[in-house]
């Protein structure tokens, strides 16, 4: 058996949702949220669709002590906040704080010892929060983080090219907000590295990575909201966590130089993070990491 919570069902909670039932990613859906109405009527709605789904999945209302035992949590609570033109997500700080502090307490006192999922926002604080309200271990509590942002720099260069966002490998580094970059050493296309394709083909890797790095505010301005990437981005994680496949992906998680929270590549089992790797970045790219991390910590600060 195979058991999911999602704790918030807005926009990308339910947009979560909708896609573990659509693709049979459980055996069993908890859905949490404030608005008992709102849930009600989203679990329903869910069960009208049952009898039209390739495979039998519970989805169901619940409570903490549902989540018991659960094997993955996806916490999706927020307020909707816009994020600002330079990323930054910092705005949600005060709102989610407390909310994601009693949450990780209620599943503290229920014994939850599954797979956090974190993608509130600003993801890569609240992670750090939800490991120390749950106190489980830090393996086990991981942010979506630039598994987002690297999808969009994916898009953006793939765009550039020409060419599938799947056929442009590497990772964007660092916070999910303003302080992010794009480890250009790590990205290519057919095993040329993105420099030169950018001297061949005369792109602007710069623009590209600020393209990817306000991709989420470029969604937000129109619609008021991002749900359909995140929560692909949440689910690939979550397929990953439940089969233990143990690939590599990139998500926040704990990073002992820094002593918090911040996305770099892991390998990604059962267990959350289940191995890591130093990655052989240029001593650039580990400058803006710190540099990032040093803007999470900073930040962290100004809005509590
Ligand atoms: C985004 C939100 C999830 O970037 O932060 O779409």
């Amino acid at each position: 058996m195979r058991k999911v919570g999602i704790v918030g069902i807005g926009h990308v909670g339910a947009t979560v949702a909708h896609l573990i039932v659509s693709q049979g990613l459980a055996d069993e859906l908890v859905l949490i949220d404030k608005k008992p109405e709102k849930v009600a009527s989203e679990a329903l709605d869910f069960s009208d669709a049952a009898s039209l789904l390739d495979k039998h999945i519970d989805v169901h209302v619940g409570d903490y002590p549902d989540l018991a035992d659960a094997d993955v949590v996806i916490s999706a609570l927020g307020h909707i906040h816009p994020i600002k033109p330079d990323g930054d997500r910092f705005g949600e700080l005060k709102a989610n704080l407390p909310m994601a502090k009693q949450v990780g307490a209620d599943l503290k006192a229920v014994g939850f010892n599954g797979v956090l999922l974190a993608i509130s926002n600003p993801v890569d604080v609240i992670t750090g929060i939800y490991q120390q309200a749950t106190g489980l271990p830090s393996a086990q509590v991981i942010g979506t983080g630039t598994y987002l942002d690297t999808a969009r720099l994916k898009r953006v260069f793939g765009e550039a090219l020409g060419v599938d966002p799947r056929s442009v490998n590497g990772y964007v580094l660092g916070e999910h907000g303003a302080s992010q970059f794009a480890a250009w050493s790590t990205i290519n296309v057919m095993g040329q590295n993105a420099r030169t394709w950018a001297a061949e083909k005369s792109l602007d890797l710069d623009k590209l990575e600020n393209d990817a790095r306000v991709g989420g505010f470029t969604v937000h301005s129109g619609k008021g909201y991002t749900n359909f990437a995140i929560a692909h981005a949440a689910v690939s994680l979550l397929q990953i966590i439940l089969s233990d496949a143990r690939k590599e992906a990139i998500v926040s998680h704990y990073n002992e130089d820094f002593d918090g929270y911040i996305s770099s590549p892991a390998i990604i089992g059962r267990g959350g993070v289940v191995a890591n790797f130093d990655l052989p970045l240029t001593a650039e790219e580990q400058d803006k990491l710190a540099a990032s991390a040093k803007a999470i910590q900073t930040k962290t600060a100004d809005y509590s």
